[in-house]
């Protein structure tokens, strides 16, 4: 089966456990399942479940049985976005080719489609935590990567840098902001499968980096609508164009390298990395 057509599976199996996720919520006020479901349903790419439920099957591990972790991934992932969209933050119109959640429903609500995507993730982390000492290892690598030594400090960084920052500080935005939940769902991966973790966490590690860098690239190609970046740090800023290029080639042979030595078949990891340095979206 080659690349697209895998990456399509199993982002097809994800969609349908996301919709029926979604149709159990029925919330009052209902503009909050609104709100919530309106980001979350607006077609993103999934990779970060599709690198979690991949790697499961790469490792051997039944992914079916482990659908509410990859939603909960998905929800923190989603929440990020609205409010990372806020005028108070990047101040972003449109996301995922749509207008965005503040823009639709004002800025109110979208702070708490937000709160509520975050706290129905915990409540499945919670639910599945019971399963076991694994699930509950895997919950509490999510919920450590989501929080404050994590994605939330990325974001917070990201927020009190300015174009004049420097290359430790940039490293630490993009680890945080972007490459915890880019590795999180690998590292549960290999955590649930009893095997690969670290290995897993290494090479989740450099793709968080080399998605963050392409992201940069995007933006600052004006891809997406995103047009907000000036006065920021970025890899664009910081190195320009060319380097940010020759940087991402760099993480993408890192990644490749880090793939050949895992002791199961990384071919569809290695897929991911191509898409990754490729993508335009
Ligand atoms: C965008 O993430 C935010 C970053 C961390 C750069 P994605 O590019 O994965 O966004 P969607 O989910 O596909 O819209
Ligand atoms: C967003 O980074 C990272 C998170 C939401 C955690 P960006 O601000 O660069 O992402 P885009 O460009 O808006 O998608
Ligand atoms: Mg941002
Ligand atoms: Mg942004
Ligand atoms: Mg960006």
């Amino acid at each position: 089966m080659n690349f697209s057509v895998r990456y399509e599976l199993y982002r097809a199996f994800f969609e349908r456990a996301l919709t029926e996720a979604c149709e159990g919520m029925r919330l009052r006020p209902p503009i909050l399942a609104e709100s919530m479901k309106y980001s979350l349903l607006s077609g993103g790419k999934r990779i970060r479940p599709v690198l979690f439920l991949s790697a499961l099957d790469a490792l051997g591990a039944d992914y079916a049985k482990e659908t509410p972790l990859a939603v909960a991934i998905e929800c923190i992932h989603t929440y990020s976005l609205i409010h990372d969209d806020l005028p108070a933050m990047d101040n972003d119109d449109y996301r995922r080719g749509r207008l965005s959640n503040h823009k639709m429903f004002g800025e109110g609500n979208a702070i708490l489609a937000g709160d509520g995507l975050l706290s129905y993730a915990f409540d499945l982390l919670l639910k599945e935590a019971s399963r076991g000492e694994r699930h509950l290892k895997a919950a509490q690598e999510l919920s450590a990567a989501a929080g404050v030594a994590g994605m939330v400090a990325g974001q917070s960084a990201d927020l009190c840098a300015t174009a004049s920052g420097d290359a430790e500080t940039l490293a630490f935005i993009h680890a945080n902001k972007t490459g915890r939940m880019i590795a999180a769902p690998l590292v549960m991966a290999g955590i649930l499968a009893g095997r690969q973790a670290e290995e897993l966490r290494a090479f989740g590690e450099k793709l968080g980096l080399l998605f963050q860098i392409t992201d940069d690239l995007l933006d600052a190609h004006g891809a997406d609508g995103k047009g907000n970046e000036e006065g920021k740090l970025t890899a664009v800023s910081l190195f320009g164009l060319e380097s940010a290029e020759r940087l991402a080639d760099d993480l993408a042979a890192e990644c490749a390298d880090i793939l050949k030595r895992m002791e199961f078949d990384a071919a569809f990891l290695q897929g991911v990395v191509g898409l990754v340095r490729g993508r335009n979206s």
